[in-house]
């Protein structure tokens, strides 16, 4: 078995505009990791899970970049909440304003295995990983750069929270056993698939049934992350929106290849339409912003279309399947 498979990504999001840098938002995945439950983590600076084998070097490493405003990448052996030590792999990076003033900090972390116990090959893994959260973090991070443009207010974070929801799921992807890395592309069907689900289940409404179908094809990491976070706002949508006064719905989310080897992706909802005159997606919205910014990095298009009833979103990716 897989060791890496299924664990999970912690992130931590910190605000060095108030007092002693405290963590302003944390996943499940850090809850998991560490013990301690978001209601004990934020508020706190995150010195808390060192501990008194924690090497002072590291610290002063850490608190060197972030006075400086640097991004920093380091092995520290933390504490959970049960007094348990582990050695957390932590990569903290700075999110700055248009001015260039630091508005955040976004750390993430994973445990490294306790080496006697793992199976050769788990560091391997582990490194792939790492550096994928890296390259992917810039994502993550132009995102949020988006979000603190307006207010932190609770629901801002709380929509954090549900963007970085489908890198995470695509973390969890890339540590499946199933995931070729000398191809550098995952198996989108079972992703989109897991990204759908999850959204049903975050935003899910009684009375609205999700139908999942996806072809089984192979996508380059790039292009599945774009198109993940794509799914979540365009299905985000249809959950909040779409079923407003009624009882039953039903979403529908379609992976199909197109003939010459395309990809189009489908979101259809039979719920009350878009409004008369709108455009989607606008840049007015931060979710019309983000879905923006995702599709001009993707070789494809997208577009809405009232249907008899309700609303359906299509991406069309020509040549973006390999085979
Ligand atoms: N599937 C849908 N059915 C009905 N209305 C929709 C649907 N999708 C979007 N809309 C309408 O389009 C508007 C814009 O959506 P958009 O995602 O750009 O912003 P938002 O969802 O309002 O806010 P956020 O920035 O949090 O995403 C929504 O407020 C809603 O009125
Ligand atoms: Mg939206």
């Amino acid at each position: 078995m897989n060791s890496l498979a299924g664990s999970s990504i912690a992130i931590v999001l910190t605000n060095p505009k108030l007092d002693d840098n405290p963590i302003v938002y944390v996943n499940d995945a850090f809850e998991r990791l560490t013990g301690y439950s978001r209601g004990v983590a934020i508020g706190q600076n995150c010195r808390f899970l060192q501990g008194p084998e924690t090497d002072p070097q590291d610290t002063k490493r850490i608190r060197t970049a972030l006075e400086r405003g640097e991004e920093v990448a380091i092995d520290i052996l933390n504490y959970r909440s049960n007094g348990e030590k582990f050695t957390n792999r932590l990569l903290v990076t700075p999110v700055r304003d248009d001015h260039g003033k630091v508005n955040f900090f976004v750390g993430v972390q994973k445990a490294l295995p306790a080496e006697a116990t793992e199976p050769t090959g788990a560091d391997a893994a582990m490194r792939e990983i790492q550096h994928r959260v890296k390259n992917h973090l810039a994502m993550i991070v132009s995102l949020i750069r988006i979000q603190s443009r307006e207010a932190v207010t609770p629901e801002a974070l709380a929509n954090i929270a549900r963007r970085v929801q489908s890198l995470q799921l695509l973390y969890e992807e890339l540590a499946a056993p199933s995931y070729n890395s000398n191809r550098e592309e995952i198996e989108m069907g079972a992703y989109l698939t897991r990204v759908a689900n999850t959204i049903a289940h975050i935003d899910g409404r009684t009375g609205v049934r999700v139908n999942i179908a996806s072809e089984s094809v192979q996508v380059p990491v790039e292009a599945a992350t774009r198109l993940g976070l794509i799914l979540s706002e365009v299905m985000t949508n249809a959950m909040q929106h779409a079923f407003i006064g009624r009882d039953t719905g039903l979403l529908e989310v379609r992976l199909s290849r197109l003939s010459g080897g395309g990809l189009r992706l489908m979101v259809s909802d039979d719920g009350v339409g878009l409004p008369k005159d709108m455009q989607w997606p606008s840049s007015t919205s931060l979710g019309g912003r983000i879905v923006n910014g995702l599709i001009e990095g993707l070789s494809g298009s997208l577009s809405m279309t009232r249907g008899s009833s309700g609303t359906i979103v299509t991406v069309d990716m020509p040549g973006a399947a390999s085979h």
